[in-house]
C-alpha cells in the first residue's frame, strides 16, 4: 500500500508532523481562545484542523462543526454544511439539539437521518438532520447571512447549556466576502462578539483578504490569537518520506531530499511527488532520484490535458511572462534585459499582467487558486509559480527539449529548487 495520501484526511501513518499546530488549535479550543490559522495554498492547513478538532473532542469532549467557504456559493450552503459537518454528532449535544436549533431559526427543516456519519462514529442519540428549506434557499444572501448568523447564536445557547467546549471552524473564511451579503464580515463579528460559550477557528490563504479583514480597521481586529503554518522542515520532511518508503518495502536513497528539492515547499506537492515515485518503485523495490525524475514526467503527463486548458486561452504577453518566470527569471523579470529577451514590452504591462495573473480566477467550478504568486523581501520582489508542476510543464512546452534536462538535473539553472522559499 502506498504511504502517502492526498485529496483527504491523512491517517495517523501517513500523516507527518505538526503535533505543535494540532495541540496549539486544540488547546484554542478548549480554552475558547478563538485563532487564525494562517498558511499558504497547499501546507496542510485544513489537515491540521481536522485532526485538530478529533483531538479536541477526544481529549476536551469538544464539538467542532466545520465549513470550508471555498467549497459553496452561497452561506444557505455554508450552513448546512456547518450543520452536518460537527464531529462528534450534533446529537451528542442533547437528545433534543436539533429540534433546538430548528426551533430557534426559521427556515431550518429537520429531516431524518439515513446515512452513518462519514468517520463511521455511531449516532450520538439524534436520529435527525438539520437542512434549509426550500423557502429559505430562494431567499437573497442577506437571509442566509441571518440564518447563519441565528444558527450560531443557538450553538451559543447550547455550548452554555451543555458546557462542553464549541468551536466553529471557518475553512478558507476569506470566502465568505465573496458569497456573502454587503458587510457580512461585520455581522458576524457581531455575532462573535456576543457568543460567549463558542469558540471561532478561521483558517485562510489568502493574505490580502486576511490582511484586510484581521488588520487595524477591519472586522476582526484584536478578536484572534494566530498561528502560522508553515512549510514542515524540509529535513525531516525527507527522512519521513524515505523512511516511510522502507517501512513499505521499499528501498530509498535520497528520495524525499529530491522530492523536496523539486516539489518546493508545500506539503501537499511533496507528498504528491512522493506517491508517485512510490508507486513507480513498487516493481523493483528500489526508489532512487532518478525514479523521482520518471514521477514528475508521469505527473506532468498526467496533467497535460488540464494545463493545456490552462495554457491555451492566456495571451502571449501572459504566456511570455509565465515562460520567464518558469525558466528562473522571476526576480529580475522588471529587468530591461529580460523585459527585451522575452519581449515584455514595459515594465507597467508586465506589472500589470502579473497582478492578473496573481489573482484567483474565478471560473464554472468554483474557486481555483492563482497562476503566480511573489514573495517580498524587503524592496525586492520575486514571481513565482503558484504550482511547481506548472512551472515544469511550462518550461518543458516553451522549451520542448529543455523538460528531460530539467527533470533530470533537478533544476539547476534556475529550475524549481533555486526558488527561495516563501516567507
Ligand atoms: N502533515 C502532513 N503529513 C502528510 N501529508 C500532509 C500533511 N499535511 C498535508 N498533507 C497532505 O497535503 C494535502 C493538502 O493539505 P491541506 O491540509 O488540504 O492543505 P491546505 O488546507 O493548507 O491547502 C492533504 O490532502 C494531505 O494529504
Ligand atoms: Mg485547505
Amino acid at each position: 500500500m502506498n504511504p502517502f495520501r492526498f485529496d483527504r484526511l491523512p491517517t495517523d501513518d501517513s500523516f507527518f508532523d505538526r503535533e505543535v499546530e494540532v495541540k496549539r488549535i486544540a488547546k484554542a479550543i478548549s480554552d475558547g481562545e478563538n485563532l487564525l490559522v494562517y498558511g499558504l495554498r497547499r501546507m496542510g492547513k485544513t489537515s491540521c484542523l481536522l485532526r485538530a478538532a478529533r483531538l479536541a473532542a477526544a481529549e476536551h469532549d469538544a464539538v467542532c462543526f466545520f465549513a470550508d467557504l471555498s467549497l459553496y456559493s452561497s452561506l444557505a450552503d455554508v450552513t448546512e454544511a456547518l450543520l452536518k459537518s460537527a464531529l462528534p454528532e450534533l446529537g451528542s449535544l442533547g437528545d433534543r439539539a436539533a429540534q433546538f436549533i430548528a426551533g430557534a431559526v426559521s427556515g431550518l427543516v429537520l429531516k431524518p437521518h439515513v446515512k452513518a456519519k462519514f468517520d463511521g462514529s455511531a449516532s450520538g442519540g439524534s436520529e435527525l438532520e438539520l437542512e434549509i428549506g426550500a423557502e429559505l434557499r430562494g431567499k437573497d444572501a442577506a437571509a442566509h447571512s441571518k440564518a447563519l448568523t441565528e444558527v450560531l447564536d443557538a450553538l451559543d445557547k447550547l455550548a452554555k447549556k451543555r458546557k462542553r467546549p464549541v468551536a466553529i471552524i471557518f475553512d478558507e473564511f476569506t470566502f465568505v466576502e465573496a458569497i456573502g451579503p454587503d458587510r457580512v464580515s461585520w455581522q458576524l463579528r457581531g455575532a462573535m462578539q456576543r457568543h460567549q460559550n463558542i469558540v471561532y477557528i478561521m483558517a485562510g490563504s489568502v493574505r490580502h483578504m486576511i490582511d484586510r479583514l484581521h488588520g487595524e480597521h477591519g472586522p476582526f481586529y484584536g478578536m484572534f490569537g494566530r498561528l502560522v503554518i508553515e512549510r514542515i522542515d524540509p529535513d525531516l520532511m525527507a527522512k519521513w518520506i524515505d523512511e516511510s518508503c522502507e517501512r513499505h518495502g521499499v528501498k530509498a536513497t535520497g528520495v524525499g531530499a529530491a522530492c523536496i528539492r523539486w516539489a518546493g515547499s508545500r506539503t501537499r506537492d511533496i507528498v504528491q511527488l512522493a506517491r508517485r515515485t512510490f508507486d513507480i518503485a513498487l516493481e523493483t523495490k528500489v526508489a532512487t532520484e532518478a525514479t523521482v525524475a520518471d514521477a514528475i514526467k508521469a505527473l506532468l503527463e498526467d496533467f497535460d490535458e488540464e494545463f493545456w486548458r490552462l495554457w491555451s486561452p492566456l495571451s502571449s504577453m501572459n504566456r511570455s511572462i509565465l515562460q520567464a518566470v518558469a525558466l528562473g527569471y522571476g526576480a529580475s523579470l522588471f529587468h530591461g534585459e529580460i523585459i527585451a529577451r522575452f519581449n515584455l514590452d514595459s515594465t507597467g504591462h508586465v506589472s500589470q499582467a502579473c497582478r492578473t495573473l496573481e489573482r484567483n480566477r474565478e471560473g464554472s467550478a468554483g474557486y481555483r487558486p492563482p497562476i503566480l504568486g511573489r514573495i517580498e523581501r524587503g524592496n525586492k520582489v520575486e514571481i513565482v509559480f503558484d504550482n511547481p508542476f506548472f512551472q515544469s510543464w511550462v518550461a518543458g512546452v516553451t522549451q520542448p527539449r529543455r523538460i528531460a534536462a530539467f527533470t533530470f538535473r533537478f533544476g539547476d539553472r534556475g529550475g524549481p529548487s533555486s526558488k527561495p522559499t516563501e516567507s
